[in-house]
C-alpha cells in the first residue's frame, strides 16, 4: 500500500510542499502519496487523529499549526523541544506521534550550499518570533562568533536570547541596538509581507557578507533590494523552503533527496 503524508495548513492551497515531495519521491523512488489538507481552526488534533486513522504516517505542519503540533506530539526532538514548534509529525509504529522541527537545519544546509561559513561568523538575525526561534538552536551550534537578536519590540529578543544563552554567544536587543558589521543578517520578520523593512543602519554588513530572508518571492523582497543595495550578497527562503523539506523525507523514508534540481525547479515556477 502506498504510504500516506500530507501537510497540515489553514489555508494550505498554496502551498509548495507537495510538489516537493511528489519531486523528492519521483526522484529516489518512493511510493508515497503526499496532499495538502487544510484542517479547522479549532481542531488541528483531531485531523492528524483522523489522517493517521486512515493510514497516514506522517505530515509537515505550517501555520498556524506549529505550536499546537507541538503539544500533541508523545516524544519530540531535542531541536523541537528547543523551538516549542514543530513542522514534521512521523507516526511511530507503537501508535505514538513523534516531532520534529526541520526549518532551522533547513536554513542552515541553505547557506551551506551558497558556500557561507557559519563558523566564526558575526551573525544577525532580525525578528523574534516563532520562525526565528526555530532557526536558533541550529544557528548556534554552527559556532558563530556571535549572534545577535533584534527586534521591534526589544524585550521579546531579549528574552528569546535568554532562552539560548546556555547554547552560546548570543544577546537580544531592539533594532536600534544593532551595531555592524555583520557577515550574516538573517532576516526573520514577518516585516517583507506588508512591503516594509527594519530600520538598520547603513554600515550593517562586512565585506562579503551575505543577507537572507526567509520569505521568497518572484520579486526580491524589500530587504533584499536593500541589502543589494548595500553590498551584500543575497538569499531568499525558497532554498530553505526545499532544505526543510528534503529532511523531512530523510526522517520519513532514509532517503537524502538532492534538492538543487527541485529548486531550480521551483524557481522557474514562481
Ligand atoms: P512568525 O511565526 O513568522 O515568526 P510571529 O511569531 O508573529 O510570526 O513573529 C513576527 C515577527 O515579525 C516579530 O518579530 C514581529 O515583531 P514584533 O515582535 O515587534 O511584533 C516582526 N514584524 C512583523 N511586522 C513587522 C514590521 N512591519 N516591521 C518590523 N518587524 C515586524
Amino acid at each position: 500500500m502506498t504510504d500516506r503524508y500530507c501537510v497540515f495548513g489553514h489555508p494550505v492551497a498554496h502551498s509548495k510542499s507537495p510538489a516537493i515531495h511528489a519531486a523528492f519521491a519521483e526522484q529516489t523512488g518512493e511510493a508515497i502519496e503526499y496532499t495538502a489538507i487544510e484542517a479547522p481552526l479549532d481542531g488541528f488534533a483531531g485531523a492528524w487523529r483522523r489522517f493517521t486513522a486512515e493510514g497516514g504516517r506522517g505530515a509537515n505542519v505550517t501555520v498556524p499549526f506549529k505550536e499546537e503540533a507541538f503539544r500533541l506530539c508523545d516524544t519530540l526532538s531535542q531541536r523541537a523541544r528547543r523551538a516549542g514548534a514543530v513542522n514534521t509529525l512521523a507516526l511511530g509504529d507503537n501508535g505514538l506521534t513523534y516531532g520534529d522541527t526541520t526549518d532551522g537545519i533547513g536554513l542552515v544546509r541553505d547557506l551551506q550550499r551558497h558556500g557561507v561559513a557559519l563558523a566564526g561568523a558575526r551573525i544577525l538575525v532580525l525578528g523574534a518570533g516563532g520562525a526565528v526561534r526555530g532557526i536558533l538552536e541550529p544557528l548556534l551550534a554552527a559556532g558563530p562568533k556571535s549572534l545577535c537578536v533584534a527586534n521591534r519590540t526589544a524585550v521579546k529578543a531579549c528574552a528569546l536570547a535568554a532562552d539560548f544563552a546556555d547554547l552560546g554567544e548570543i544577546e537580544g536587543g531592539g533594532f536600534d541596538a544593532v551595531s555592524g558589521p555583520f557577515d550574516l543578517v538573517i532576516n526573520g520578520t514577518s516585516a517583507s509581507l506588508a512591503g516594509d523593512l527594519p530600520p538598520l543602519p547603513d554600515d550593517l554588513f562586512a565585506p562579503g557578507a551575505t543577507a537572507h530572508d526567509m520569505m521568497y518571492g518572484a520579486e526580491p523582497t524589500v530587504f533584499l533590494r536593500w541589502a543589494e543595495a548595500h553590498g551584500a550578497r543575497t538569499v531568499d527562503g525558497l532554498g530553505m523552503l526545499v532544505e526543510q523539506a528534503a529532511e523531512s523525507f530523510f526522517q520519513w523514508h532514509g532517503v537524502r533527496p538532492a534538492t538543487a534540481p527541485v529548486l531550480e525547479r521551483l524557481r522557474q515556477a514562481l
